[in-house]
């Protein structure tokens, strides 16, 4: 059975033209058009569909709510809005239902890929009930403290937009977030940006309080169980495997585009804990038990327990958001890079070895389980040998932080 894909546009034009540049995917793909969201509406109740892809400005229920209706009843769909320049309004309401913008007019090839990779990251997160606890989340909780900090300094008369970079930049879900609006065509910025505090200054700081005071795309993390010191653990991790994978690159002589990618993975390597902190918090839990107790990894431990681990998990949402492949890439398979499809030095490279590292040095967090180090995978890139002066390089960065 092929994929089953919706199409919202009250333009007959752009309907026709959608029908005619996609009909070479016909065998592949079921795909159904509707001049309204009345329409697709009936039609969604009649079969589970896949994604749905959605223009913004229509007489009747607009793209905004048509989304926001779509992601309370069937969670799991993907939900991608086609807008135009004009539409930043529009565009803004649907920022907590729609998961990637495109921006109108949208090249077959735009469209064709961003529907096949979230078909190919269907394939990384099997579990249907998973992928519709992944798709439903609007954003990734903060830190508490840093959430505190963008709020005070937004609220602000003086608010600087220098200082609103550097407070995301240290927070892992204000990071991944921010990130999602930038690399989707939101606003027509469409180029692949991977540092939060050039994103901030694309976005400008009206955008931005607009979106974290009044349409609140950013959120505390809520304890449900777990101390603030398991959370900032995972900051901190987070943050210093960031720092390492940076430091790693930049020493195996990588152009600056993957050292880059290396500190934006790094970051966001281990989102998937969150995602299961925030939304698991027993079977995590239990997770981290078994993992303490039988001294296996913490992923293996996930996956007896919850079924995946959040390595998949974290590149699902992050896939699903439009985030660079690179970097969906490096967090699906941090663990084990030997499983993925590519064999050149890379920002997964960086992270896989970075995140071992910091157990190495600094013992890393104690709940995450043993690191080990996938030497296959090193000595197919005859990196094995680098591993001590790698070492070196990351303890000196540490200390010039
Ligand atoms: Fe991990
Ligand atoms: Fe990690």
């Amino acid at each position: 059975m092929g994929w089953n894909i919706v199409f919202v546009d009250d333009d007959p034009g752009v309907l026709e033209g959608l029908q005619r540049m996609l009909r070479s995917m016909r065998r592949e793909w079921r795909m159904h058009f509707f001049p309204c969201a009345a329409e697709a509406l009936a039609f969604l109740e009649s079969e589970p569909v896949d994604v749905v892809v959605s223009d913004m400005r229509m007489p009747g229920l607009d793209g905004a709510e048509f989304l926001a209706h779509v992601k309370r009843h069937y969670p799991d769909a993907i939900r991608i809005a086609l807008s135009g320049y004009a539409d930043q309004e529009l565009v803004l309401r649907a920022v907590r239902s729609a998961h990637q913008y495109l921006a109108k007019p949208c090249s077959p090839e735009t469209l064709k890929g961003a529907i096949e990779r979230v078909k190919a990251l269907q394939a990384l997160l099997g579990e249907k009930s998973l992928r519709a606890v992944v798709s439903d989340l609007e954003a990734l909780p903060s830190l508490p403290s840093l959430y505190q900090e963008i709020m005070k300094e937004l609220e602000s008369e003086g608010a600087s937009l220098k200082r609103v970079g550097e407070i995301i930049a240290k927070d892992v879900g204000m990071t991944a977030k921010i990130l999602q609006l930038v690399n989707s065509a939101f606003f027509g910025l469409s180029r692949h940006v991977s540092h939060p505090a050039q994103a901030a200054v694309l976005l400008g700081l009206d955008t931005i309080r607009a979106l974290v005071l009044s349409l609140h795309i950013f959120s505390q993390f809520e304890g449900k169980g777990f101390s603030e010191k398991d959370v900032s653990t995972l900051w901190e991790h987070s943050l210093v495997t960031a720092v390492y994978a940076k430091t790693i690159a930049t020493s195996f002589g990588a152009d600056r585009v993957v050292c880059e990618d290396a500190f934006m993975a790094g970051m966001l390597h281990d989102v998937g804990k969150l995602i299961f902190m925030q939304n698991l918090a027993e079977k995590t839990k239990l997770a981290m038990e078994r993992s303490l107790q039988t001294g296996e990894p913490l992923w293996a431990s996930e996956k007896a327990v919850i079924g995946t681990s959040h390595g998949e998990v974290g590149a699902y949402l992050l896939g699903v958001w439009g985030l660079p492949e690179r970097i969906v890439e490096a967090l699906a398979f941090h663990h084990f890079p030997s499983r993925c499809p590519h064999r050149q030095f890379s920002a997964l490279t960086a992270v896989h070895a970075a995140d071992f590292l910091h157990y190495a040095v600094a013992g890393g967090p104690p709940f995450q389980g043993l690191g080990l180090v996938d030497q296959e995978y090193l000595s197919d890139l005859g990196l094995l040998g680098r591993l001590k002066e790698w070492k070196e390089a990351c303890q000196k960065a540490i200390v010039a932080e």
